[in-house]
């Protein structure tokens, strides 16, 4: 009999993706989800779908009843309450897999390491709220909840992915400079477009969760992150290469945007201090990453074939139009 896996999530974006990967890789599979969104496995035999919220108790016990899992992925924890109630429904599992992030690290450092790099402080009030500004606390918060109950003997551990890019990307980040390239020959990039803001395809943070819930040590954290980084401008090159186009790549520093009013980190993925993480402790598991003109590859293709522009995320072609008008009379 094959092993069986839920997946608490399973629709969108990263649960997706983890569905797939774990068909390839011989398991039957329950997504266990509101229902909310589109299901893209109704047709398929081998997923069975259990409906229910995964903040009410009883409805994470029936999916785990219904899908007597080996081994549980566990897209949909914001809050340190919800990764405790998993821990406890799921103690028996023979891995569970909580995904946290990278944004869960409370240090600047050039790499951010498991077990080394501090993590956020989480207040009592933070582990509650639902703002953007505690999203790393609360997450970081999960991570001391998984390292708790490994002590008590669960099999749990943590993944904590950078900024996840790849088909289906619902956050369209990544889409908006997919837009750009294919749709103009001259891409601005704010400052000098060394800016490094680590990347994590998202087939390969779906293997790390099914590796990590396989064979992780519990109790132990793994950052997943592409294992060859490339700066804001080589993404751009990267990018094209894909579109089969060629672009202009345009620097313009804070003055020269400032004439738009615009801020460097007006642009999406533009961080000032760069975010890395350390891959090596997962890849010591035996993951490894999609070579990234291969990942782009594919990213571009369903992006083409999607109805995202990234839009949300323009600064305004008008506003980075006087910008270039401006570096063109320098
Ligand atoms: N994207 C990134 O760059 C990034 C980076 C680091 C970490 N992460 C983490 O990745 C995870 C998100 O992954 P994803 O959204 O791509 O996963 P996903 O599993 O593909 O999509 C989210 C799923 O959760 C379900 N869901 C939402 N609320 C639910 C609830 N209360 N009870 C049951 N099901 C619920 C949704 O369906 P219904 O709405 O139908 O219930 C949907 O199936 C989060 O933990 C996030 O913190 C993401």
């Amino acid at each position: 009999m094959s092993d069986s896996a839920l997946v608490v999530g399973g629709t969108r974006f990263i649960g997706r993706h983890v569905v797939d990967d774990l068909l390839e890789n011989g398991y039957e599979v329950t997504i266990f989800n509101r229902g909310n969104h589109e299901n893209p496995f109704a047709e398929n035999d081998r997923v069975s779908r259990v409906e229910g919220d995964r903040t009410n108790r009883e409805d994470l016990e029936r999916a785990r009843d219904e899908a007597e899992p080996n081994i549980v992925v566990d897209c949909v924890a914001y809050k340190p309450k919800e990764v405790e109630e998993a821990v406890d429904v799921f103690a028996d599992v023979d891995g569970y897999v909580y995904i946290s992030s990278g944004s869960a690290y409370g240090n600047e450092e050039i790499p951010k390491r498991e077990g080394v790099t501090e993590l956020c402080d989480c207040t009592a009030e933070q582990a509650e709220d639902d703002s953007a500004e505690s999203y790393g606390p609360r997450k970081a918060e999960g991570d001391r909840v998984i390292f708790e109950a490994a002590e008590n003997g669960v099999n749990a551990t943590s993944v904590r992915p950078c900024i996840v890019y790849g088909p289906h990307d619902y956050t369209e980040r990544l889409d908006y400079w997919l837009e750009r390239v294919d749709t103009y020959d001259r891409v601005i990039v704010p400052g000098d477009g060394t800016n490094i803001w680590h990347r994590a395809y998202v087939e390969d943070v779906a293997s790390a969760l099914r590796i990590v819930a396989e064979s992780g040590e519990p109790g132990e954290a793994y950052n997943v992150g592409d294992q060859r980084l490339v700066t804001l401008e080589e993404m751009l090159e990267v990018i094209a290469d894909a579109a089969d186009t060629e672009i202009e790549v345009v620097h313009a520093g804070e003055r020269e945007l400032a004439a738009a009013d615009l801020e460097p980190t007006d642009f999406i993925l533009y961080r000032p201090y760069p975010h890395v993480l350390d891959t090596n402790k997962l890849a010591s598991l035996g993951w490894e990453s999609t070579p990234v003109d291969e990942a782009m590859r594919r990213t571009m293709k369903e992006h083409r074939e999607s109805d995202r522009d990234g839009a949300e995320h323009d600064p305004g072609r008008d506003a980075e139009e006087r910008v270039l008008g401006v570096l063109d009379t320098i």
